[in-house]
């Protein structure tokens, strides 16, 4: 999700019609085997979690480190790009989609590619086109990032089909996305599967549970030996912090035996296509036995225990 997310209630619905169709085929091609043929990057560094937060890294504090009591230490922070944001390129905050932006000041560990290019717009093959230009240009610098640890994701894909975006992005990027001698080498496949009422039964841990389940399911085959981090979870479309911890809950199903996701990031910011409210991180619970918790302390929990 992110700024003008033109996505609907009824684009979800299609979705779900859609998914069911994907899971019969995803389950096929898994039974196939997995393709494994192009370089793995070393294993991911921790932090196992993170929050993705309102656009300008000035966010991370007041929206996911004071409410989680944590430090970029255990808590990655997405920050949606902009002029404040060095570590992500982004259609809407971006001048020109983030073109002539230098990505030198990231000082985190990871860069991030477009949030959902077509959300915003664009393609897939678009943003393969873009980033080979634009690792071309900025070589050098991001050489200089690589070099201290920082990776760099694919654009953040959305899930309904998540593996045949992602092979439109791999289709057109070609060999220099997984060459690792190459600047536009990609380390992290980016997903934001969203757990939601398309997830049955609705508003359930178990739901979300399985949508987790299949998205991967969906993505193993196409992944290129590459780790995964799910860039955007949470529960779309509600408008209680309560309903959200049915997602929160469920995150332990991102790192069962053999997942390849390395990180989960909490989608704590303002939704502005699917109208999700009560899901920033200083939110307090309201009703159910947890209310009056917040959901920053919840998942601070939550993560310990994965
Ligand atoms: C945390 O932030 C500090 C200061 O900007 C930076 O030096 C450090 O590399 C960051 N650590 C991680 C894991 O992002
Ligand atoms: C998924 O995307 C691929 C590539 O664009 C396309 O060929 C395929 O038909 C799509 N599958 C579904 C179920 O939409
Ligand atoms: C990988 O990238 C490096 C650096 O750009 C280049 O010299 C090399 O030829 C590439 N290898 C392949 C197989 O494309």
């Amino acid at each position: 999700m992110g700024k003008l997310a033109l996505c609907s209630a009824k684009a979800k619905l299609l979705a779900l019609a859609l998914l069911a169709v994907a899971a019969a085929t995803a389950v096929a091609v898994v039974v196939a085997g997995s393709r494994t043929d192009q370089p793995s990057s070393p294993p991911p560094a921790p932090p196992k979690c993170g929050g993705a937060v309102n656009t300008g890294a000035a966010n991370c504090e007041p929206q996911l480190w004071v409410p989680t009591g944590t430090s970029n230490a255990s808590m990655a922070c997405y920050a949606y790009g902009g002029p404040s944001d060095p570590c992500a390129l982004t259609v809407t905050n971006d001048a020109d989609a983030g073109r002539t932006k230098d990505p030198s000041g990231c000082a985190a560990d990871t860069f991030f590619l477009w949030d959902e290019p077509e959300t915003q717009g664009e393609t897939y093959e678009w943003a393969a086109s873009r980033w080979l230009v634009y690792a071309a240009s900025f070589a050098a610098q991001i050489g200089a990032l690589r070099a201290r640890g920082v990776r760099f994701t694919t654009p953040m894909l959305k899930a309904d089909n998540a593996s045949g975006r992602l092979l439109r992005f791999w289709s057109a990027c070609g060999a220099p996305c997984s060459n690792e001698s190459s600047p536009a080498y990609i380390d992290i496949v980016a997903v934001n599967p969203f757990c939601g009422v398309w997830n049955l039964p609705v508003g359930t841990a178990a739901a979300c549970r399985n949508g987790a389940a299949f998205v991967l399911n969906d993505l193993r085959p196409v992944l290129r030996g590459r780790a995964v981090y799910v860039t955007n979870w949470g529960y779309l479309g509600s408008s209680t912090a309560a309903a959200q911890l049915a997602a929160m809950d469920a995150t332990d199903a991102f790192f069962v035996d053999g997942s390849p996701v390395a990180r989960v990031y909490w989608f704590g910011a303002t939704d502005y296509g699917g109208g999700t409210t009560n899901n920033f991180l200083d939110r307090t619970v309201e009703s159910g036995d947890r209310a009056g918790q917040t959901l920053g302390a919840i998942w601070k929990a939550k993560c310990d225990s994965l």
